[in-house]
């Protein structure tokens, strides 16, 4: 078992290329900042040794009432993900613990699954899980098992923001349940909706943004030092991004999509924005695998949608087939099914007797993306299981790329009953980003999406979700909307500030209601200087 793991972890697959990269060789050790007490951690390794020490103090009775956890965060592509699998190699090469890697994302689909029971009978969900992944394997899952209730693992959870609607349950076993039983825990997250309060016990811990150092390194793995020359002067020239400073080849995942996108290019003509790197990115996956029909792609664009939607990582047969029922059949289609078979077990079959409806050509489409996805030939999606069908974004952010651009075509609506953009969780912050940068075509994309008008209420407390991401969800449905009010929802200083940005920039609006929220006279000053500039805006709350 500790063979098969240790293959699985041993490389990650280059996002674009799909090339193997040494873990612990061909990937730069990113430096791991962070909580002052975990003293010498400053990358994997110290932090796997952290979580070593933590089990050898208590095996001489010491620090028995400490939880030892701790919350690992950073931002989209940063290198979270490989950094578990970094932890991984190093714990098999100590022999000492055994580690469990639980992806949120999956363990989601068992808990969301036909067989959930499971998770109310046993004693944690790492064990529920275990015995549903490894059904078949009845003898590694109570090895597994064993090394629980002997507190010899090292659970590896990764990415807590991938929880979707289970989200908060999810994170509150982890705190209450597991950490509480004593087990040894390492989860990651990105930060966006990360509740400081929930893991106050955690040990807190941030990956660094590649250095410029870094960046030559991993660069050099990648292209060779001539390449490396060749392809500085323009990294040089990439853009900041907005809220870190850094510049956006900080991010590996960018880093490593330039190179690509340089490759392909020789380097003239490239992108200025990280939406068009990823449209470059995304071009060259697909072209990876052959020759796309233009339904294939109105599938993949329809089912990375879906997904996103759902606040789902993983794309199930269910979401394939809507998907299909959403681009191909006749509008209302999905939703009158919806109505007639409401159990899970009549949904599915009655899905699929909708699709046969559909035109060869289309239902060719869809038997298409499924075999190229078994074999492996739809680079941006990679099989997690072939029956029942499961499938994902090779990298979350493609999903998020792809959601922002259906939005933008207008083609797509959300389902009747998920939350509105102005509620929206920070699952949705990435996409809204990517969004911003495609212009107006996505505030006026959402609108539709989101089935409004030209005039949206928001008035007495209906912004919601995570504020940040909602907010910045609102700045962007602005650009189609001719009025809006906000009044009353505890608008502070800092979001009245991001809002008056947005109207800056916008020319559709003519009345914007901002009263009733926290703001004082300097920023009412700083709106009426807004208002002046904006002749087309008649009222900016009631000035
Ligand atoms: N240490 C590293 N060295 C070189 N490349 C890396 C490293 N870490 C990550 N990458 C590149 O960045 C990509 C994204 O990394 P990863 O999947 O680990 O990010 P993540 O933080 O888990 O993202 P998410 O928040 O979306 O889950 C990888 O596919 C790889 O190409
Ligand atoms: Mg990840």
């Amino acid at each position: 078992w500790a063979e098969s793991l240790g293959a699985k972890n041993a490389h990650i697959a280059d996002a674009l290329t799909g090339k193997p990269l040494e873990v612990l060789k061909q990937c730069v050790a990113i430096n791991v900042t962070g909580d002052s007490q975990l003293l010498g951690t400053h990358d994997v390794r110290g932090l796997t040794d952290w979580l070593h020490s933590m089990h050898a103090a208590r095996l001489d009775g010491k620090g028995l009432g400490e939880i030892a956890a701790a919350l690992l965060t950073a931002p989209p592509a940063a290198g979270k993900t490989t950094l578990i699998s970094q932890a991984v190699v190093l714990a098999l090469e100590r022999a000492e613990l055994v580690p469990i890697v639980i992806r949120v994302q999956l363990l989601l689909t068992r808990l969301r699954g036909a067989q959930h029971d499971e998770f109310t009978s046993t004693w944690n969900w790492v064990d529920a899980y275990l015995k549903l992944v490894h059904a078949q394997q009845p003898v590694l899952y109570r090895m597994l098992r064993q090394a629980m209730m002997a507190r010899r693992a090292l659970l590896l959870i990764d990415g807590l923001d991938e929880g979707g609607v289970n989200r908060t349950e999810i994170e509150r076993h982890i705190v209450e349940v597991l950490t509480q039983q004593g087990h040894i825990v390492l989860c990651t997250s990105r930060p966006a909706g990360v509740d400081a309060v929930r893991f106050s016990g955690f040990r807190r811990l941030q990956l660094a943004p590649l250095s410029d150092d870094q960046q030559r390194e991993a660069l050099t793995q990648r292209l060779g030092s001539a390449g490396v020359e060749a392809l500085m002067p323009f990294v040089q020239r990439m853009l900041l991004d907005v809220e870190t400073g850094e510049r956006v080849t900080a991010n590996p995942l960018v880093l490593s999509m330039v190179a690509s996108v340089f490759e392909i290019r020789k380097g003239v003509d490239m992108p200025n924005t990280i939406a068009k790197l990823y449209e470059s990115a995304s071009e060259a996956m697909l072209a990876r695998g052959g020759v796309l029909s233009t339904n294939m792609r109105t599938l993949l664009e329809a089912a990375l949608f879906e997904a996103h939607a759902a606040q789902a990582r993983v794309i199930t047969e269910e979401q394939l087939y809507r998907a299909a029922l959403a681009v191909f059949a006749s509008s209302g289609t999905i939703a009158w099914l919806d109505q007639q078979y409401r159990a899970d077990a009549e949904r599915l079959p009655a899905l699929e007797r909708a699709v046969k409806q559909l035109t060869s050509e289309e239902r060719e489409a869809v038997a298409a993306v499924r075999e190229r996805v078994a074999e492996d030939k739809l680079p941006l999606l990679s099989l997690l299981q072939i029956e029942p069908l499961q499938m994902q974004s090779s990298h979350l952010s493609f999903q998020e790329y792809f959601a922002a651009r259906a939005i933008c075509s207008g083609k797509y609506r959300f389902h009747e009953g998920s939350r509105p953009p102005w509620q929206w969780p920070a699952f949705w912050s990435n996409a809204v980003k990517l969004g911003a940068e495609m212009g107006d075509a996505f505030g006026n994309g959402l609108i539709k999406t989101a089935g409004l008008g030209e005039v949206l209420n928001l008035s007495k407390g209906k912004l919601g979700g995570d504020r940040a991401t909602s907010i910045a969800a609102v700045a962007q449905l602005m650009r189609g909307l001719k009025s809006l009010d906000l009044s009353e929802n505890k608008l502070n200083a800092n979001e009245v500030k991001e809002l008056a940005g947005a109207i800056i920039a916008n020319a559709s609006l003519t009345s914007v209601n901002l009263l009733g929220n926290h703001f004082d006279t300097k920023d009412a000053s700083m709106l009426l200087k807004v208002k002046e500039e904006k002749p087309m805006l008649r009222t900016l709350c009631g000035l």
